[in-house]
């Protein structure tokens, strides 16, 4: 194969055969060809998009470059689910737990902070002791054993989608539905899964900025795990404004665990139920969405869905009833009566990075006490002088973090 030839015709619009696909990313995985012309063809996907047949290609090539997890027929079948992520969002940690109690197995392999959206593994390692590093063999035991882990992907997982990932990063070719697709599912699929739920957001927290976006991601992963016999069903979910009331790593711990005894905000159960009721139905363990529903919630009213997630903790080194620090707290008052017009979701994100509860480079330490606490919703009337936000900050920080918070909520006069 003349690599230079695949990427001119992927440049001039022309489908990539199967045998082209395979080439180019088996020889960039195994350092046969160069960075500058994967990331040609990255930028002509980029210009050009792919078809369903070539997104799928490309997935299975990635996920081909590395171990796939293996599991053996014990009658639950292996589920996840993927979030493209957003600010708030914790629905990993109370999903994972209440699926396993479903006799479902889930090996959910997350991530860290990607920029202005916390991590899922950044919010457990608030637990002390937690660890997110589990080698292959012991997400097999774990999983096997207690039904859930939520740990990082191994380096034996998709390979190819690391190298090329972080190619894309410093080459401006993140935003294009076929290479996130490849690099979503190329990873989730490494999972050895039977069935996998997307939540795929939209809004001003989100990557995707218009719904519009977020249902074309939503049809090309959809699409491409059903071509690649994993049943998979996705959700666009509203992300203009952050999920639950908390943002922040141990904040984030505190409310799913409120939320595992049924006493979490209203907005994250809708989410999180949303997620396993559609995974329940795809397994078969509820024949419809109301008897799903009774299946959870029962699991919440005995417990059941607490002591699961005490008990992955407690195998994955983490002790719960350790204190979890947060920072001293302060209030963002209202400078104006009216009501709540529009809340930039992103920029409240990056106003925890400023508090250091995210990285602004990878090598950044995580201070998993501070982060934010919304006191008001989208649309919801506020007086002058009323508190919007409380803050959990050190006092160096929080001037710059009050400065962002009061600009990404807008309050109308009207
Ligand atoms: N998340 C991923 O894992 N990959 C992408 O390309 C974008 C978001």
């Amino acid at each position: 194969m003349n690599p230079v030839v695949t990427i001119a015709k992927k440049r001039d619009g022309r489908e990539l055969s199967r045998a082209e696909i395979a080439d180019f990313i088996g020889g960039f995985a195994t350092e046969k060809i160069p960075d500058y012309q994967m990331a040609a063809l990255a930028m002509a996907i980029y210009l050009r998009g792919m078809t369903t047949a070539e997104t799928a290609a490309l997935t299975d090539e990635m996920l081909g470059s590395g171990r796939v997890l293996q599991w053996q027929d014990d009658g639950r079948p292996v589920v996840d689910k993927h979030s493209t992520g957003g600010v708030g969002d914790k629905t990993s940690l109370i999903l994972a737990p209440l699926l396993a109690c479903c006799e479902l197995r889930v090996p959910m392999l997350s991530g860290r902070g990607l920029g202005a959206t916390g991590g899922t593994l950044d919010k457990l390692e608030a637990i002390p002791g937690y660890r997110t590093n589990l080698d292959t063999d012991e997400i097999g035991t774990l999983v096997n054993s207690i039904g859930c882990v939520i740990t990082g992907a191994s380096q034996e997982l998709a390979p190819a989608d690391r190298k090329l990932y972080a190619l894309r990063d410093v080459t401006a070719t993140v935003p294009s539905i076929p290479l996130i697709t490849a690099s979503i599912m190329s990873k989730k699929l490494a999972e050895g899964l039977n069935s996998l739920v997307l939540d795929v957001k939209w809004g001003s927290g989100a990557f995707m900025k218009s719904a519009a976006d977020a249902r074309a991601l939503a049809n090309s992963l959809v699409s491409t795990g059903e071509r690649m016999n994993v049943k998979t069903v996705a959700h666009v979910t509203d992300m203009n404004q952050p999920l639950g009331r908390m943002c922040g790593n141990a904040l984030e711990v505190n409310e799913s665990l409120d939320c595992l005894v049924g006493k979490g905000p209203a907005d994250l159960w809708e989410v999180t139920e949303l997620l396993a009721v559609e995974l329940l139905l795809l397994t078969q363990r509820a024949p419809d969405a109301a008897a799903a529903k009774e299946i959870l919630k029962g699991h919440i009213t005995s417990g059941r869905a607490l002591a699961k997630f005490a008990e992955m903790v407690a195998a994955q080194g983490g002790d719960l009833d350790a204190p979890r620090p947060l920072a001293p707290t302060a209030e963002v008052l209202s400078e104006r009566v009216g009501k709540i017009r529009s809340i930039d979701t992103e920029q409240l994100g990056l106003a925890i990075i400023e508090l250091k509860g995210g990285r602004k480079v990878l090598s950044d330490k995580v201070d998993f006490s501070t982060g934010l606490e919304m006191l008001v919703r989208l649309g919801e009337r506020v007086e002058r002088g009323q508190p919007l936000v409380k803050l959990f900050a050190h006092p160096q920080q929080r001037e710059v973090a009050e400065r962002l918070i009061r600009e990404a909520i807008a309050v109308a006069e009207e």
